[in-house]
């Protein structure tokens, strides 16, 4: 398995892993899987703001992707991070989520970042729970019934992963920028 940089010849299979969980699963709140055209749009948007999406590739094949994002616009919270990972149905349980995420906090960690979150699409997703939890995150708190899809009130689940030197000092640096 390697993980390298999104290109535009990967959004078509990103956008097939994406849609597949968007209509059959409880990960995303969307209900409406994206098109190629919008997922474009997504990838450029991290790009332009100096964040990462990584894709996973086996035998040259994308089998899923992570990529950070701003956790909240507001210039206060610019050293917290929202993670997203969407691994490829049939690529499950074979490292590929973990793999990814471990590349995502590394990545943030040597960019200054001080925090990471995961809002969790469904408290029953025992597999994001899992690899955020085998990753170091813990769950900061449940928004019981706030989605409402595949006929089910559905609840967000909060995790949160310390990084790097986390709260014990002040920034060194304002984020993004890689350490020397
Ligand atoms: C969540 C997801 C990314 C995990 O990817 P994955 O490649 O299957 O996960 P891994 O094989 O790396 O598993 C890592 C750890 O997560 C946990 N885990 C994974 N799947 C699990 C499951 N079905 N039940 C319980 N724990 C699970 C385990 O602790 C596992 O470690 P182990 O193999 O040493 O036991 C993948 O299942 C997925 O794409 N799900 C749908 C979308 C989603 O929920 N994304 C997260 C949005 S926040």
């Amino acid at each position: 398995m390697d993980i390298i940089r999104a290109e535009e010849r990967h959004l078509a299979a990103i956008q097939q892993i994406y849609a597949w969980h968007v209509t059959n699963g409880s990960a995303s709140f969307e209900t409406a899987p994206p098109d190629i055209e919008e997922m474009r749009a997504r990838l450029a948007k991290i790009r332009s703001a100096g964040l990462p999406w990584f894709v996973l590739l086996e035998a040259g094949v994308v089998k899923g992707y992570c990529y950070l994002a701003a956790y909240r616009t507001r210039y206060a919270y610019r050293y917290t991070l929202e993670d997203s990972i969407y691994v490829d149905r049939d690529f499950r349980h074979r490292g590929a989520g973990s793999a990814l995420l471990a590349k995502a906090v590394e990545w943030a960690e040597r960019h200054g970042y001080r925090q990471l979150i995961a809002v969790v699409g469904n408290s029953e997703n025992a597999a994001s729970l899992g690899v955020h939890k085998k990753a170091g995150f813990s769950i900061s708190g449940t928004l019981q019934n706030v989605g409402f899809k595949h006929g089910r009130w559905l609840d967000i689940v909060i995790m949160q992963r310390t990084l790097g030197e986390g709260a014990q000092t002040l920034p060194h640096r304002e984020p993004g920028r890689q350490s020397a």
